[in-house]
């Protein structure tokens, strides 16, 4: 039974074993490993740069969480575009490691590619309107769909891929007003970013909502600033060490009674003594 309509669906990006720990505890209903990785995690300029090895190796530590929350992971950029015995090959090596559904970035041109997938056996999350993996195609990261020929593009985008077999669509830095259309056309939950309230769900990364993105974009929201926090516990860490505070007499242990002189002698006596 579909979740559309019953209640919002509630994203949220992780890609190690800690982090989705803790995201999973927060009762959410999607983990999805992205290739937002590539910045938030391995400080690369653009998901361009990310590979099958990179994202199988956090999928797998995601995975390893056991997280309740449905784990789906992001295709990176080159692993379907080729053909589709190699886009389907990659798609099951992300189940191999431990995810429950590939995402993969593109519109109604890579309907045929969700539909092969999903017909192999791998769910698959539509994501359309800004897809980064095509920011050199689309002009940059802006936002998409404001005049009424691009919006169009958008809700073809979002319906040929439902209709491909998408289990989920994901609507990012549209118009406002497209996402409610395409929210409003498609059978499957919608799950927007920077696209306004109209969807079914809504994600957002992981380092956004923590304060430890260098570059959040203007719609993520953070909820706490886990730089600062981070930064002043090891700089007193640092302190304690120095001023010498840190160890506590409770955080180290001594020999047995008697055992340190025994060992001085052993080490420091000759052995005509
Ligand atoms: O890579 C990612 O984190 C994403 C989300 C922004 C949807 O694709």
């Amino acid at each position: 039974m579909s979740i559309k309509g019953k209640k919002k669906v509630v994203v949220v990006t992780a890609y190690d074993y800690p982090t989705a720990k803790a995201v999973d505890e927060a009762g959410v209903d999607i983990i999805l490993v992205g290739d937002s990785l590539g910045m938030t995690v391995l400080g690369l300029p653009s998901t361009l740069q990310v590979t099958m090895d990179d994202m199988l190796r956090h999928t797998a530590a995601v995975a390893r969480a056991e997280p309740k929350a449905l784990l789906v992971a992001d295709m990176p950029f080159g692993s379907f575009e080729i053909d589709d015995k190699e886009a389907m090959r990659n798609a099951v090596e992300f189940l191999r490691v431990g995810a429950d559904a590939v995402k993969i970035e593109g519109g109604s041109e890579y309907a045929d590619v969700v539909r092969n997938i999903v017909r192999g056996g791998v769910p698959v999350m539509g994501h359309v309107g800004l897809t980064p993996q095509m920011h050199k195609r689309l002009g940059g990261y802006r936002l998409m769909g404001r005049t009424a020929e691009e919006a169009a593009g958008i809700v073809r985008d979002a319906e040929d891929i439902a209709e491909a077999g998408a289990f989920s669509i994901v609507i990012e830095y549209t118009a406002s007003e497209v996402a409610a259309e395409i929210t409003k056309r498609v059978a499957v939950p919608t799950i927007c970013i920077g696209s306004g309230p109209n969807c079914d769900g809504q994600v957002l990364v992981f380092h956004d909502i923590v304060g430890l993105s260098a570059n959040p974009p203007p719609f993520a929201k953070q909820y706490v600033n886990l730089h600062d926090i981070i930064r002043d516990a090891i700089a007193k860490y640092r302190s304690e060490v120095e001023s010498g505070l840190f160890p506590e007499k409770s955080r180290y242990w001594k020999m047995k009674e008697g055992e340190l002189d025994r060992l001085l002698k052993m080490l420091y006596s000759r052995p005509e003594d």
